[in-house]
């Protein structure tokens, strides 16, 4: 056959961890259905686990044009690639920039029914990878796997510092900020992502992100997890640095309405898993009243004190709400947690622990009217698809930002912020679940109709998909 008359060739490649590799997937699968070719290029780590515990084989049996591809990470094999390690792990991913290179012009990725890449969409926080593309003129478009209101504190950062707002000291971290163009009048020093806080201008982590920044408008056009009526007016403000935007989400979301529209494609539902889903949780909540549970998740990177557990466990129980807990193995710091005697009854009564949920599926469960959450970003659009009101408790990164929207901005939940004490988690439970719950439920609703509709026939992200799609098309 012709090459040339052979569909466009994506190379996808997301960051190895969770939460970029879930939404890079569900955008392969996007692209699968609209006909192109892709390869998804993890690294060999991530690769082992998605084939261990996610179903993307399977499912990618059903489009032709998906391969799945691997390289090393360049990290020894037992390495824990878990937080304390994150700095290490994106230092030593820039080492396979001449592998990359390599298998980009060894051919590998081609053959008589395959094009060689003629498209590479790359995590916008891996800026070498543009310098590759621009070395072989392959073109590239970025994707950002955070919110939008994120990346727009992560291209102020320079304002932050011109104007003396960064670094802070503690005294000042109810401090409002100036000079972030959109979040005049609501967004606090105690917003910022928490590296912010270090009080030096020298924190390595400040410094990537300084620098990740400006790589960002390199590349074609940058792609991004969100949707224009949840953060239009911050994603007006991202154009004003990278003019060509397409804002496609929620993903997880997008991806169902297409296959629902498809009866050829694979039936299963998508699970891209790096661990095992513990299913059990599924016949619990459906012996629990409707809207009853509050499930609680801190995402695949966070790590908790021990005293911030018991508190937590404490403030549950204490609040006579039925929960669905998730308690991953790595997620205590230094060690694993006893039950504390006192709670043993009331867990037992109204508790259900899980090491990892099919979260999408539970968020969607009946059972389920609130949502405890770290604020990651596929959580914080999983939670907003579902119409499940959220009380934040965030870690990290984009964390700090995403909860402070969700409570001030989008009115979706409490932001929790820093405190974790057993009084507060209870009151805060009751208020989401039971003194406030209309109010919450009413905007949570209103948030889940309008992400809907965008990614109906003539909706913003359905637009701009088939814009992404044509785009490539172009290349
Ligand atoms: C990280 C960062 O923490 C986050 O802030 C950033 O936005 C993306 O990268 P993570 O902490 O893992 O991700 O959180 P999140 O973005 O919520 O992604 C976690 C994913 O794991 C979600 O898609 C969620 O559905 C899934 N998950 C989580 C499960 O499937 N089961 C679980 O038990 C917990």
């Amino acid at each position: 056959m012709d090459k040339e008359t052979l569909p466009p060739h994506v190379l996808i490649f997301p960051l190895p961890l969770q939460g970029p590799v879930n939404s890079t997937v569900k955008l392969a699968e996007l692209l699968c259905l609209s006909g192109l070719h892709v390869t998804f290029l993890v690294t060999d780590h991530i690769r082992t686990q998605l084939l261990k515990y996610s179903n993307i084989q399977s499912r990618f049996n059903s489009y032709p044009g998906f391969h799945l591809e691997s390289i090393p990470d360049g990290l020894p094999e037992l390495h824990p690639r878990s937080v304390d390690g994150l700095m290490e792990l994106f230092e030593s991913l820039k080492t396979n920039r001449t592998l990359l290179k390599d298998l980009l012009t060894s051919g590998k990725l081609s053959s008589e029914s395959r094009r060689p890449v003629t498209c590479i969409i790359a995590d916008g926080f891996m800026g070498y990878t543009c310098d590759v593309a621009n070395e072989i003129g392959i073109p590239i478009i970025y994707i950002r796997t955070i919110s939008a209101c994120c990346l727009w504190v992560f291209f102020c950062l320079p304002k932050l510092i011109e104007s003396g707002e960064l670094p802070f000291a503690e005294h000042e971290l109810d401090t409002q900020i100036k000079s972030i163009p959109g979040m005049e009048g609501f967004f606090r020093h105690r917003d910022l992502p928490l590296f912010c806080r270090s009080g030096n201008l020298e924190d390595p982590n400040l410094m990537l992100y300084l620098h990740e920044g400006t790589e960002n408008p390199r590349a074609h056009g940058l792609i991004l997890n969100t949707f224009d009526e949840l953060e239009g007016p911050i994603v007006s403000q991202i154009r004003s640095f990278c003019p060509n935007l397409y804002t496609i989400g929620p993903l997880h979301s997008h991806l169902k309405f297409k296959l629902a529209g498809e009866s050829s494609s694979s039936s299963l539902p998508s699970s891209n898993s790096l661990w095992k889903e513990d299913k059990s949780c599924i016949p619990w909540l459906d012996s629990q009243p409707p809207k009853s549970v509050i499930y609680v998740s801190f995402g695949s990177l966070a790590v908790m004190k021990k005293e911030q557990y018991i508190e937590l466990w404490h403030g549950l129980v204490n609040s006579g709400c039925p929960f669905l807990w998730v308690v991953r193995s790595n997620s205590v710091l230094n060690g694993s947690i006893e039950i504390p005697p006192e709670l043993s009854k009331g867990t037992e009564e109204r508790g259900c622990i899980v090491e990892w949920a099919p979260q999408e599926e539970v968020l969607a469960h009946g059972a389920v009217g609130g949502f405890l959450t770290h604020s990651g970003w596929n959580a914080t659009l999983e939670s907003v698809v579902e119409g499940v009101p959220m009380i934040c408790w965030p870690y990290f990164l984009d964390q700090q930002v995403n909860s402070r929207f969700v409570g001030e901005v989008w009115k979706l939940g409490l932001d929790m912020k820093d405190t974790c004490d057993r009084v507060i988690v209870e009151k805060m439970v009751r208020e989401l679940m039971e003194d406030r719950r209309d109010e919450f439920r009413k905007s949570a609703d209103q948030m889940a109709t309008l992400a809907n509709q965008c990614l109906m026939k003539g909706g913003s992200s359905y637009c701009n998909l088939d814009r992404l799609v044509n785009d490539i098309k172009a290349m």
